[in-house]
């Protein structure tokens, strides 16, 4: 069997690649890179730190609107497919990419398996809802990180092909931590002690494209006078500027502005933040897997289980929310990772393709 993967965005290239070294024992792989993220901090570096296999297509679609990207993307896929002849095409999360795959490959009857199927924060606004439900719908293979995920799939009709293999980011973070302890000095690089500072990610199109929540989100910050490290997303760095907003954080004594970091390096600075402070899906699991209290920047969230643990709290773009949990957001009791499956996803998922299912 021929396996077509598509990705494009810098999520997918953590997600795929325990997923890609299972696979390829398997399997022929083939990779198309969409070209959504291409500065190399948002793409190359994950490539050259996680050993991906280098795409064998790479679209360069680069940015733009909705529409724009998931044509371009749509229509480029869609060549390779039909050269290539794929027998099934690999999609993950709920990124343009992922839409753009999907249908792609629906349109040619090539059978479609998506990697984290079956979240939802139900709020039809975010752009990732729309990719979710969307590719949800069209795909045979549904594999779901959570028992909620297979429940919200299940309230939809969809039943069949839908199978409970744990989360792929969870296998990522097992397999990389001791690489990331023994590898990253980032901590010496900016000059962090373990446990003195706050994490902080921002980049969802609620909060960076509306000055207002940007503004609550750095005024609070800057308020709470904790050091704060934040590796701003291209997409924030850019509203920063066109907000005013840039110079505010360059004379704020206490927040550290960085380039987006590595995945070795921010697990490192995620597992020794005090807090997290985040809208990044990814980066909410990766909190709740390393015990660290997180302070989600949203009003709701697809990762349901970090909050009814414990160890997520959902503030929103409110400053006072934001400055409250900051100061006074403790966790309780447990976390229990098995919830997001045993760090077995990808095998688990590869042996649903080999029909060897242990
Ligand atoms: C995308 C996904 C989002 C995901 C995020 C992961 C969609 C709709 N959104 O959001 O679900 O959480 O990736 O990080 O697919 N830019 C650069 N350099 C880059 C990439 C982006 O400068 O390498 C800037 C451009 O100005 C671009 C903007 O960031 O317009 C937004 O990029 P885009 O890929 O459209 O969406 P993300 O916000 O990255
Ligand atoms: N990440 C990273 N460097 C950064 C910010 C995030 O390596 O500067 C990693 C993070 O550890 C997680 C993933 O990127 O594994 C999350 O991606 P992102 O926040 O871009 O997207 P989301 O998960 O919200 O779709």
């Amino acid at each position: 069997m021929k396996i077509a993967t598509v990705v494009g965005a810098r999520p997918q290239f953590i997600k795929m690649a325990p997923v890609s070294r299972e696979l390829r024992k398997y399997f022929d792989e083939i990779v198309i890179h969409t070209g959504q993220h291409y500065d190399y901090e948002m793409n190359r570096i994950f490539f050259e730190q996680l050993s991906i296999p280098e795409p064998d297509y790479y679209l360069g679609v680069g940015s733009g609107s909705h529409g724009y990207q998931t044509g371009e993307m749509l229509k480029r896929i869609e060549e390779v497919l039909m050269k290539e002849k794929s027998d099934l095409v690999l999609v993950y999360g709920d990124t343009n990419s992922t839409l753009a795959g999907a249908l792609a490959a629906v349109k040619l009857h090539i059978k479609v398996a998506h990697v984290e199927a079956g979240l939802r924060s139900f709020d039809r606004k975010m752009p990732e809802e729309v990719n979710r439900v969307l590719t949800d719908h069209i795909s045979d293979y549904l594999f779901a990180p959570t028992e909620t995920a297979v429940k919200n799939l299940q309230k939809e009709g969809i039943t069949e092909g839908v199978y409970l293999t744990g989360d792929v980011m969870y296998d990522a973070l097992l397999y990389n931590i001791e690489i990331a302890r023994k590898n990253s000095n980032i901590l010496e690089e900016l000059g962090l002690k373990p446990k003195e500072y706050l994490l902080a990610t921002v980049h969802r199109a609620e909060n960076t494209d509306n000055r207002e929540n940007l503004e609550n989100i750095i005024d609070a910050f800057i308020e709470s006078k904790e050091l704060i490290v934040f590796p701003a997303h291209p997409r924030t760095q850019k509203y920063l500027k066109a907000y005013g907003l840039m110079e505010k954080i360059e004379k704020a004594p206490n927040i550290v502005l960085t380039q987006p970091v590595g995945y070795l390096d921010m697990l490192v600075l995620e597992e020794n933040a005090k807090k997290i402070l985040t809208d990044s899906g990814g980066v909410q699991k990766e909190a709740y897997f390393l015990k660290v209290p997180c302070i989600t920047l949203r009003t709701r969230t697809e990762w349901v289980e970090t909050v009814e643990d414990g160890w997520n709290v959902l503030v929103g773009a409110d400053k006072g929310s934001i400055l409250n949990a900051i100061r006074s957001f403790e966790p309780r009791g447990e976390t229990y990772s098995y919830r997001f499956g045993d760090g077995k996803a990808s095998e688990k998922i590869v042996g649903i393709f080999t029909g060897r299912r242990d």
